[in-house]
């Protein structure tokens, strides 16, 4: 097949090289980002008299009539090509013949790839985040049925102070919050149209960039043109978004593991969520969220990928720039896929309320209580700390839990507790009971039922903003 590009070339290209430096094998997914650009391209062209309004209107209407055949299989993108691009361009000039040839006046594969992938990540990004709200809603639902399930928390994996499994679950609602709002930010700056930059420096002809880019759906223009056509920060931004999601979904995955294991047995996997052994019977394994954690790997190293590739370029393009699409489509899928996987396996979740309930009764998680306590009754926090400490050590001994001590116990491990009325002696009991402990703690941000219900009210109301 003759090449677009052969002019200057008097013999053929190594039939190996071709092999090599083609990208139609992946960047055929953009097609219809690259129809689309085409279109505007050319519908611009015909608007500056570039070209005239007949030529524009027959190159519009066979690049939607080629959508259509793509679309519909009609026509299949074979692997002969050597990018989208020209593909696009040699079965756009088989269909309609020589106008065809009128497309890619003023333009460069460098603007057009720019513009074709920008307009794919900024796709991508909307994905992701009804994605993300998808996934958000479902941990909401589940917090809303778990507002008074009191479960321990923990620092170190150790057990610390209670909190409600709603907290806990919001927690994860929280950093998809943040990972949502860094997908629309990473937005917002790739949202201009490079096209009109040419291959590095524009084009003489009177092109008229704010018109595509209006066509288009872009806020406006990129300014400098050497830049670009070499910034891929978008598709760095879009995958570095995407590796941190994939680390807070990595994170909620190891948790669902261990409580899924029988050690801790703090929820119950569907069965349609979890797999069976070829060798053990008994076994009821929870690879959805294994595989989402061993696919936080393949995110960064797309990140790491495409953060090597850029690093030592000149400008403006370079070829080694085709590597970015790989990396993002990879990133795009897996976190996608990802989203949309965990969202079920969640909703289908039992979590075992009364294990939850029971694992709080071991592991002095009332202790602070003590402490906080005796603050209200005076003592300064690093003695009301000491004290408390003492007790647990006392209760230890005892085989004890600290609400079981007697009120002597108490009195002869600080005398501020001599000074306690019976009453008093009964408030504090009161305030040692893990449920106390955990509806004490209504400040904004914390574990008591009313606490957490203000923070999904927060958080829903953050989503429904339009951005
Ligand atoms: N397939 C190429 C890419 O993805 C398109 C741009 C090619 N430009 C060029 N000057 N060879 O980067």
């Amino acid at each position: 097949m003759k090449k677009l590009w052969s002019g200057r070339f008097t013999k053929e290209t190594d039939a190996r090289v071709d092999d090599f430096h083609s990208s139609i094998s992946f960047d055929q997914r953009l097609f219809r980002e690259d129809i689309a650009g085409s279109i505007a391209h050319a519908t611009m062209l015909g608007e500056q008299s570039i070209i005239s309004k007949l030529e524009a209107g027959q190159l519009v209407s066979g690049l939607r009539a080629l959508q259509k055949d793509i679309e519909a299989g009609q026509i299949t993108i074979g692997d002969h090509y050597e990018d989208i691009h020209m593909a696009v361009e040699s079965l756009l000039t088989e269909r309609i013949g020589d106008v065809a040839k009128k497309l890619h006046t003023g333009r460069s594969r460098n603007d057009q790839v720019a513009l074709d992938f920008r307009l794919y990540t900024k796709r991508a990004c909307d994905e992701v985040v009804a994605a993300i709200d998808a996934l958000i809603e479902v941990l909401v639902a589940q917090s809303e049925c778990h507002l008074q399930t009191i479960m321990p928390g923990y620092t170190h994996l150790q057990r610390a102070q209670p909190i409600t499994l709603a907290h806990h679950l919001m927690a994860y609602a929280w950093m998809l919050e943040r990972d949502r709002s860094r997908f629309l930010d990473a937005k917002k700056r790739m949202n201009f149209s490079p096209l009109g930059s040419g291959a590095l420096s524009t084009s003489g002809l009177p092109l008229k960039r704010e018109r595509v880019a209006e066509i288009l759906g872009f806020a406006g223009i990129t300014q400098n043109s050497l830049d670009a056509v070499s910034d891929r920060d978008f598709a760095v931004e879009f995958i570095s978004g995407a590796s941190i999601t994939m680390m807070h979904l990595s994170r909620l995955c190891e948790e669902w593991i261990l409580w899924a294991s029988q050690e801790f047995k703090f929820i119950e996997l569907d069965e349609g969520f979890s797999t069976g052994s070829s060798m053990m019977p008994q076994k009821k394994n929870p690879d959805v969220a294994e595989l989402v954690r061993g696919k936080t790997g393949r995110v960064y190293g797309n990140l790491l990928g495409i953060l090597t590739m850029l690093k030592g370029l000149p400008l403006a393009y370079n070829k080694d720039m085709q590597e970015d699409k790989e990396a993002l489509f990879s990133a795009h899928d897996t976190l996608q896929s990802c989203l949309e996987i965990l969202a079920p396996m969640i909703e289908t979740t039992r979590f075992q309320v009364d294990a939850l309930w029971a694992a709080t009764a071991d592991g002095f998680m009332n202790a602070t209580e003590v402490a906080d306590h005796l603050v209200r009754k005076g003592l300064a926090f690093r003695e009301a700390h000491e004290v408390a400490g003492k007790a647990v050590q006392v209760a230890i001994a005892q085989g004890a839990k600290l609400e079981d001590l007697s009120a002597e116990a108490w009195k002869s491990l600080s005398p501020k507790f001599a000074e306690f009325s019976p009453d008093e002696m009964k408030e504090f009991s009161h305030a040692l009971q893990i449920e106390s402990a955990v509806m004490a703690r209504t400040l904004p941000g914390g574990p008591a039922p009313a606490a957490v219900l203000q923070s999904i009210q927060i958080l829903r109301a953050r989503i429904k903003k339009v951005e």
